[in-house]
């Protein structure tokens, strides 16, 4: 696997792939086997697959989440190798935004509910740089974890809206066998966090009311930031130990 960092270097290599489809992974690190399953699937459905690590601080409005974000750059490097991915696209801060983030891209509906709601200019910086990625791999195909629902509609709303010549390819979550989604963050969560953090989809899954989910997750510890219906979709965000869990399921 090839480590490219800047977009010279990525430019010089696109000109020489010729006739070829290209995969794109974007990460911001911290991978586990939810990102691993975008790899595999732009595997099969391409000719390349590159991936990027790029823990983009303009998504973070908190800046305590930014800093202990749970990615090491060698473990990532470690496992792409060990699977295969053909290369990794891992720029800084100023390869990225050579204009200090001046320009934005924002959309002004579905990004202001849910996450954005509580992430105050959250999604501007996820498709912000979403589309600065784009630009720069020029892929065929993009992957994203259905985890991110909301931000997988808005990437997918963003590629159209600014004709794109690109497919958002959304890909199921991967979910350890106890339920819990797999996260980056999850590895911030204790020994008892881990054991309480499969509830939240338990109790998402189960039969009982939207008030009763609400009453059931506080009982077992959880803090609410949202649990509500959207488009016959279940969407939660929670807080365990400090830590921000998100999942979502279709309504049956
Ligand atoms: O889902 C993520 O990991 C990030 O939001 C993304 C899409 C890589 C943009 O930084």
């Amino acid at each position: 696997m090839k480590i490219v960092k800047t977009v010279e270097e990525w430019n010089e290599i696109y000109s020489t792939i010729k006739n070829k489809k290209i995969g794109f992974v974007p990460t911001m690190g911290g991978l586990h086997k939810g990102h691993l399953s975008l790899v595999k699937k732009s595997q099969e459905q391409n000719d390349i697959t590159v991936v990027s690590v790029y823990l983009n601080p303009t998504q973070f409005n908190d800046k305590k989440d930014l800093a202990t974000y749970p990615a090491n750059f060698d473990d990532d490097v470690r496992l792409l190798e060990q699977n295969n991915a053909d290369y990794l696209f891992a720029p800084t801060y100023s390869v990225i935004y050579p204009d200090d983030y001046r320009y934005k891209v924002s959309e002004n509906d579905l990004s202001r509910i849910l996450c954005g709601a509580s992430r105050p200019g959250h999604f501007d910086g996820v498709l912000t740089v979403v589309m600065k990625l784009l630009n720069i791999i020029r892929p065929e195909n993009a992957y994203f974890g259905e985890k991110d629902f909301q931000q997988y509609k808005l990437l997918d709303g963003m590629v159209k809206a600014f004709f794109m010549n690109v497919n958002i390819i959304p890909c199921p979550i991967v979910r350890e066998e106890n339920g819990l989604a797999i996260s980056s963050r999850n590895r911030k969560l204790s020994e008892t966090g881990l054991k309480t953090a499969p509830k939240l989809h338990e109790v998402l899954t189960d039969k009982s009311s939207l008030e009763e989910k609400k009453a059931e997750l506080e009982k077992a510890g959880f803090k609410i930031d949202y649990l509500t219906e959207q488009d016959g979709r279940l969407y939660a965000a929670v807080f365990l130990e400090d830590v921000r869990l998100i999942d979502n399921v279709r309504c049956e």
